[in-house]
């Protein structure tokens, strides 16, 4: 993978956007910003929600056989031991000899030569490089006290196995999904939110009979190329890439990745991964707990097999926001968030033609009654067609505009973000109109 060009067009306009409209800020910000991390503004939370949320509602709420985790983000040295991430966890690093920057040896475009002061010759042996955050828990700092910020939110849910299947009542085929964040002390963060050292993760470990894994393994992939698909990611820019022998993880007996075509070439946004029976034997022999299935039907105990879809929140938002960004010339010059209205930030916005006036009234009704339901903006600022375009930009597929005729027929005007189309409406069937469109 190449770091994208700053100067590249694209780029440089969709870090403006993010910046300029509330999406993403630098972290810490008035301090010149903070390696590599970032703030989700007023736009960019309601966004990288809605990612989220769609991912919980196909992979949660729409199975009877899945279930939510929340685990905590700091845990013990011996999670990590068992899962292999403190032996393997790691990436090669280098050092220039010259400049003194360090580079990920695997992702050199020229493994001779320097990115930064173009040194030929200059690096270091390799040497490796463990990506998780060490930390202390607790007032003592001895080596009792050490703990990890979870590189990946997949070992709280294996470390439940036994009490989510004691709890919850269910049989294998099943899962254990969970959203949040994971830490990885990235040594090449880059490429706007791609690749930072904080991020979210959406990921469902899906416990199966072993025999049926290579079954499972294919329906997963399928499922979660459709997911991409059905929140109207471009068909030719979304693609499903099996790894090669030499790429799969310590753990994996066969992973897919979902590769989304960025500015700088394809790059993954999920693998879709064949775990075997690792991890749960792992965490069973370390713990000393048993973590398998004793099955009624056959009167045999057997370990699950898992399959594991896991995704980045953060890295999935800036694929939709690349893929839906559009800048139109013609007859209106515009910039619009071409989103799906599930990802959209608002679905309405409220915009009462004049402020200060007696249309505030119906109009702030209005949005009272819409924000029950949906997350709605309300904006009385500036002239009406700089509003649409505000409002185009940050991707709201509809607007909802209160003027002086409203007050004679209890009627306003909706205009759609794609068609630039305009329908007059009537007060009370405004909700109706919006829920037809929005379902
Ligand atoms: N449990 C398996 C696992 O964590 P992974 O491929 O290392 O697998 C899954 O991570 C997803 O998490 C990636 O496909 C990517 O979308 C996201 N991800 C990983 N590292 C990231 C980083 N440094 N910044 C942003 N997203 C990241």
């Amino acid at each position: 993978m190449t770091r994208m060009n700053e100067a590249d067009p694209l780029f440089e306009a969709i870090v403006n956007l993010s910046k300029r409209r509330g999406i993403v800020f630098p972290s810490a910000d008035i301090y010149g910003g903070f390696r590599s991390t970032y703030d989700y503004g007023p736009i960019g939370v309601l966004l990288l929600r809605n990612v989220k949320d769609a991912w919980w509602e196909s992979m949660v709420q729409k199975r009877h056989e899945v279930v939510g985790l929340d685990a905590s983000i700091l845990s013990p040295p011996q999670v990590w031991e068992a899962s292999g991430h403190l032996a393997n966890f790691t990436d090669p690093l280098v050092d220039c000899k010259e400049c003194g920057n360090r580079f990920r040896e695997d992702k050199l475009e020229d493994p001779n030569a320097c990115p930064n002061c173009k040194a030929k010759g200059s690096f270091t042996e390799a040497r490796q490089f463990n990506l998780m955050f060490e930390t202390q828990a607790g007032p003592v700092a001895d080596a009792g006290a050490v703990a990890y910020l979870r590189p990946e939110t997949a070992q709280g849910m294996f470390i439940n196995f036994a009490n989510v299947l004691n709890t919850s009542r269910k049989k294998p085929p099943f899962g254990i999904a969970q959203v949040g964040k994971s830490f990885r002390n990235e040594i090449t963060p880059g490429n706007f939110v791609f690749r930072t050292r904080e991020f979210e993760q959406m990921e469902m470990e899906y416990f199966v009979p072993p025999d049926d894994a290579e079954k499972w393994y294919e329906y997963w992939c399928q499922e979660r190329m459709d997911w991409y698909l059905n929140l109207g990611m471009t068909a030719d820019k979304v693609r499903l890439r099996p790894h090669d022998d030499d790429e799969l993880s310590h753990y994996s007996s066969g992973t897919s990745d979902v590769e989304y075509m960025f500015p700088w070439g394809w790059d993954e946004l999920e693998g879709i991964a064949n775990r075997g029976d690792f991890d749960l034997t792992q965490h069973a022999e370390h713990s000393g707990q048993k973590l398998d299935y004793f099955d009624p039907t056959t009167d045999t105990r057997w370990t699950p097999h898992v399959i594991e879809p896991a995704a980045g929140a953060t890295r999935t938002m800036m694929a939709f926001l690349i893929d839906a960004y559009t800048e139109e010339t013609g007859e209106t010059e515009r910039t619009v968030l071409r989103l799906h209205h599930k990802l959209a930030p608002y679905k309405v916005a409220v915009l009462p033609l004049s402020k200060k006036s007696e249309l505030e009234g119906p109009a702030q009704k209005l949005f009272d009654e819409l924000a029950q339901v949906y997350m709605c903006d309300y904006d009385q600022t500036q002239a009406i067609g700089k509003r649409y375009r505000r409002q185009d930009e940050i991707g709201t597929p509809y607007c909802v505009t209160v003027d002086f005729d409203t007050l004679e027929d209890q009627a306003v005007t909706i205009r759609s973000r794609d068609s630039m189309e305009q329908e007059r409406v009537s007060l009370d069937k405004v909700l109706p109109w919006l829920n037809d469109k929005l379902s």
